[in-house]
């Protein structure tokens, strides 16, 4: 009988990578004043579109020469606009060390089919060499690489003469970790991710550079609508100026201006690092002091402080072929929602037999302390059932 069960809860169980947890405070009467009902072309909702678009620049202290448009279709809309918009100009050298970095190669090779290319791949855990990557090139690459807790450690291996574009998707890294804007030349994120705001809409950063492009070059392949920023060479502008492509939901706008004040009121983006950093830091002094646990990305320069994964260590669990440690993992993670600890905490479904527990700002960091015991405790109730 395992007699070590914490008496003390997370005073909130949702530790979820996307949509990750709404702002601490946060409740329905907060969308009460939502401009419901009315068309989103209405002088009034056109300006809580631009106000998204205005407090999110600040907040995040983007270049002024950048522009920042709102997508449909979340970070994926946004990023596959850019990649239908912008390439098949030069050569492409793509990234990728976990599952969504990945999706972007498929669309490279078997949707755009783009023959010129460099794919450059690494395990869960790692980063690929990245003084190999191309920047003669368009270059795609993921900031933070959400499922597998593996981020770049800076902007220096970009070069500032570059003849290719960057495009970034950013989306679990942007509000928890500085970003070198001005090495991406494309930034994209979703409201779902570290703002804990609600789904389906994107947000698209372009510099002068990929400006540049949209209006100097027209791709050989269809570009549907809704990823559509520019016609015959010139820009569709009324995007960055909140004129959507298609209707957006006044709901989640009124919800992430919520959200963008609230992360005024914590005091800007360096709080809301601070608060991402604390969680990371909890987790890694609970694993320096539990050595039957060890994070998925052994180094401490490119590991995330949003999605953070980590693995049992210990043998009994290690021994076991890989079906049998996601039943096991599976079981941990539902004894910890039973108990109305931590939801949504298992590593992703791709990614190695892990857990995953997101530290975004919205994240109270107390809670994370919180949680890291009674992971302790499940692993070794369901280990003792194991056992029997
Ligand atoms: C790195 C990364 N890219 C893209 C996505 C897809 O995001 P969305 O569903 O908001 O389009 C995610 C979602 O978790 C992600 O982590």
């Amino acid at each position: 009988m395992n007699t070590n069960k914490p008496n003390i809860k997370p005073d909130n169980p949702n530790f979820s990578s996307g949509p990750t947890t709404k702002r601490p405070g946060w409740t329905t009467t907060h969308l009460q004043f939502a401009l419901l009902g009315r068309s989103h072309r209405s002088p009034e909702c056109k300006a809580q579109l631009k106000e998204v678009i205005e407090k999110s620049k600040k907040i995040l202290s983007l270049p002024n020469n950048y522009l920042l448009g709102i997508m449909p279709g979340s970070d994926t809309g946004a990023l596959e606009a850019a990649m239908w918009c912008m390439l098949g100009k030069r050569g492409i050298d793509i990234l990728a060390w976990e599952n969504f970095g990945k999706d972007w190669v498929t669309d490279v090779v078997d949707q755009l089919k783009i023959k010129d290319r460099n794919v450059h791949l690494a395990d869960y855990g790692a980063l690929p060499d990245l003084s190999k990557v191309n920047f003669t090139n368009d270059v795609i690459f993921t900031w933070n690489g959400t499922t597998s807790g593996v981020k770049v450690p800076n902007g220096d291996w970009i070069p500032s003469e570059r003849e290719g574009l960057t495009i970034c998707d950013a989306t679990s890294a942007i509000f928890a970790m500085p970003i070198d804007y001005e090495k991406c030349d494309v930034i994209t994120w979703s409201w779902q991710k570290v703002l804990g705001g609600e789904a389906a809409h994107g947000m698209l950063a372009l510099s002068p550079r990929a400006v540049e492009r949209l209006t100097t070059y027209v791709p050989k392949w269809p570009i549907p609508k809704a990823f559509r920023l520019a016609n015959n060479k010139k820009l569709i502008s009324g995007i960055f100026e909140g004129n959507t492509i298609n209707t957006p939901s006044m709901l989640s706008v009124e919800d992430i201006l919520d959200t963008l004040l609230w992360v005024e009121r914590l005091g800007g983006l360096n709080e809301l690092f601070k608060r991402s950093d604390r969680s990371l830091k909890y987790i890694a002094d609970w694993i320096k002091n539990n050595p039957s646990f060890e994070f998925m990305n052994p180094n401490e320069q490119t590991r995330s402080n949003t999605g953070i994964t980590f693995q049992i260590k210990e043998n009994w669990f290690k021994n076991l072929d890989e079906a049998k440690q996601r039943k096991i993992m599976s079981e941990i993670v539902s004894l910890l929602a039973k108990e109305k600890i931590a939801n949504d905490i298992n590593g992703y479904p791709k990614a190695p037999p892990s857990f995953r527990v997101w530290g975004g700002g919205t994240v109270e960091p107390r809670n994370v302390e919180k949680l890291l015991p009674w992971i302790k405790w499940a692993v070794e109730e369901i280990k003792l059932q194991f056992n029997e």
